[in-house]
């Protein structure tokens, strides 16, 4: 089979990014412990209110015995909620949140919380906030007319 040279040094290049892209990911994975999202739990998306976690009541900011925080959050078109979520600086926060209809996104512009609101899974964040402030938590993922309008307000009061 006659391959041309030209063809035969662009099939080695190919093969020689796949082996090097390969071996990055090895090794931010071992190194420095880049993983996918490990939490891997489902929900019924049409039935969150009827959950014992995720129904209207309650939703929001719980304290919980080791002094940290759990914040229970649904995305749904166009908000989440609750709107208005207020935790402490310097302290443990773990987000709880689950989407009710479409693929949602939330991300909080100067922090490292963000993370993909999956329908039929819970996504889970845990963070901290350094700065205490006014922050909004914003949609990243384009869910329809309403997204531009798709957000909420995380207050970050000054650690006692
Ligand atoms: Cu929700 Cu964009």
């Amino acid at each position: 089979m006659h391959v041309d040279p030209l063809e035969k040094k662009w099939v080695y290049i190919s093969i020689a990014m796949v082996v090097f892209f390969t071996a990055i990911l090895t090794f931010y994975a071992i190194v420095a412990n880049v993983n996918p999202p490990s939490n891997v739990e489902t929900v019924d998306s049409v039935g969150l209110h009827l959950t014992d976690e995720f129904a209207e009541e309650k939703l929001g900011v719980k304290k919980n015995d080791d002094g940290s925080y759990t914040v229970t959050v649904v995305a749904a078109r166009y908000g989440f909620f609750p709107q208005r979520i207020e935790v402490p600086a310097k302290t443990p926060v773990t987000f709880r949140l689950a989407s009710a209809d479409v693929l949602h996104g939330v991300h909080v512009p100067f922090t490292n919380m963000a993370t993909m609101l999956v329908p039929g899974y819970v996504s889970q964040v845990t963070t901290s906030f350094p700065k205490p402030g006014e922050y909004s938590l914003f949609c990243n993922e384009y869910c329809g007319l309403g997204h531009d309008h798709m957000w909420s307000r995380l207050i970050v009061t000054p650690s006692s």
